[in-house]
């Protein structure tokens, strides 16, 4: 079999597409880089926002025509997945198996059907599974929860990935030992609501670590590099700020996703918090951790928002400075409380409080950026930029940066880089060596320069 997996989505979901590769693998399956290469196509789904879900009717329309063609099997899974609208998308696209964010181990059982094959349940083994680490990667993701006990009204996740389930420390650390032997450097610890980690149902687990706990031992463990994604302000706790102020290898990186200045607001979204208290949370940030980089998450035109509210929004923004923020219009989620409750403001309205909030952004992150000029900073290389010659990567705060390869430092790993230029969207330097000097960049293969030697093949 040849398979090959589409991903949308969170980076959850990415993880989750790691995980079913790996089954898939184990199972024999080749995976392959296209669509047409392959006689399985699995589509991971991500049903936060109307768009993701325009998206995958889209793909399985064209997937559907692929299947009257040829011998193929369509599978969907992830949260859309999970819900009575993506099932119905599967009646209608003919999805042959379907399996939701909780049922993924199912995915043998589902090649074995040899017929449709609907795998809906929350199974806890998920849990307790380890996928093998990807290879040949310095970064990777490291799930240590699953689903959301919280009730935002806007948010279909607890819907499509259920209540939260921690992952037992034991289990966390096996796939850190894993990861490390495979050469990550940088680790994710990833979740809804990461600071939550150990306490289920508003239950704390008997043998678990708390967040912070779990933090200064993934800290310990030899990982250069640790951040984590995404924490709820209602369940940050200072002593998170503390650890990662104290233990190195945690990044100085804080994702707080705030959602909306206004207290209006966020009551009627049932965050759980006020804007007084998320600021209490930052100033403790900002205490802990000096050189903090700061990214949060905005909806626009939540239901009922006034231009008084949306101001709370732009200057809660001033009032932090954050470094970047993912900014998303409200979109209506069938089956959530504020679809079924609230009225959904006019297109134009929200779109054009975003172009407001985006701009405010992009001064901020103009400022903050500028201000990274002339500093060194620790930079995780990917691998090479899309410009020729040059490497891209992000520093601890996580900026996007290139930089010139380097003789010693041409290709992925960990260097010391001097910011020489920034925009609002990344940054780019010099590759330092260990005197703290830049290294001599490589000359660059131009098309100009291949031209004149004839290295070029002829278009
Ligand atoms: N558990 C995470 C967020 C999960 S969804 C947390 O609470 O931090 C990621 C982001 O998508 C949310 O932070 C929110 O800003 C946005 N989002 C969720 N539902 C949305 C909706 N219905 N419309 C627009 N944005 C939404
Ligand atoms: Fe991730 Fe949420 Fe989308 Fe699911 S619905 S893939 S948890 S962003
Ligand atoms: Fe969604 Fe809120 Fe949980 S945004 S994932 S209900 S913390």
């Amino acid at each position: 079999m040849k398979a090959h997996v589409i991903t949308y989505g969170c980076q959850m979901n990415e993880y989750d597409t790691h995980l079913v590769e790996s089954q898939l693998v184990s199972f024999g399956a080749d995976m392959v880089d296209s669509v047409d290469e392959a006689d399985f196509v699995l589509i991971n789904t991500c049903a936060v926002r109307g768009k993701p879900v325009e998206k995958v009717r889209t793909v399985l329309g064209q997937l559907r025509k692929q299947k009257a063609q040829r011998p193929l099997v369509v599978g969907m899974m992830g949260c859309l997945a999970q819900l009575e609208e993506g099932q119905q998308m599967a009646r209608k696209f003919e999805v042959d198996v379907l399996l939701g964010p909780g049922s993924l181990l199912d995915i043998g059982h589902a090649l074995e059907a040899n017929e449709r094959f609907w795998g809906l349940q929350f199974k806890n083994e998920l849990h307790e599974h380890i996928p093998p680490a990807p290879q040949g990667r310095l970064q990777a993701h490291l799930t240590i929860m699953r689903g959301c006990d919280h009730h935002c009204t806007y948010c279909i996740v607890p819907t499509t990935r259920g209540p939260q389930v921690s992952r037992s420390p034991d289990d966390i650390l096996r796939e850190l030992d894993m990861q490390l032997a495979a050469g990550v450097q940088e680790v994710t610890l990833l979740g809804q609501n990461v600071n939550a980690y150990g306490v289920d149902g508003g239950a704390k687990l008997a043998g678990y670590p708390s967040f912070a706990e779990l933090l200064r031992m993934v800290g310990r463990s030899g990982v250069k590099r640790v951040k984590f994604t995404t924490s709820h302000p209602m369940n940050f706790t200072e002593d998170v700020a503390a650890a990662i102020g104290e233990t190195p290898a945690i990044c100085e990186f804080v994702h707080l996703p705030v959602q909306s200045g206004s207290d209006r607001v966020l009551r009627r979204m049932a965050r759980e918090y006020n804007r007084e208290k998320y600021l209490t949370h930052i100033a403790q940030i900002k205490r802990h951790i000096p050189d903090v980089v700061l990214f949060t998450d905005i909806i626009v035109g939540f239901p009922g928002e006034t231009e008084q509210d949306f101001q709370e929004t732009l200057s809660l923004y001033d009032e932090v400075g954050y470094d970047s923020a993912y900014m998303f219009i409200y979109s209506p989620r069938p089956g959530t409380p504020s679809y079924k409750h609230f009225q959904d403001l006019p297109r134009e309205l929200k779109t054009e409080r975003l172009q407001r909030l985006v701009a405010k952004q992009k001064d901020w992150s103009m400022r903050k950026n500028a201000g990274k000029v002339g500093t060194v900073q620790e930079v995780l290389f990917r691998g090479d930029a899309y410009t020729e010659g040059f490497l891209e990567g992000h520093t601890r705060g996580s900026h996007a940066i290139v930089a010139p390869k380097a003789v010693g430092a041409d290709s992925a790993g960990i260097y010391q880089v001097r910011v020489e230029h920034a925009t609002p969207h990344n940054l780019s330097g010099r590759i330092l060596g260990p005197d703290g000097e830049p290294l001599p960049e490589l000359p660059r293969f131009t098309p100009e320069a291949a031209a004149v030697t004839g290295a070029l093949p002829m278009a």
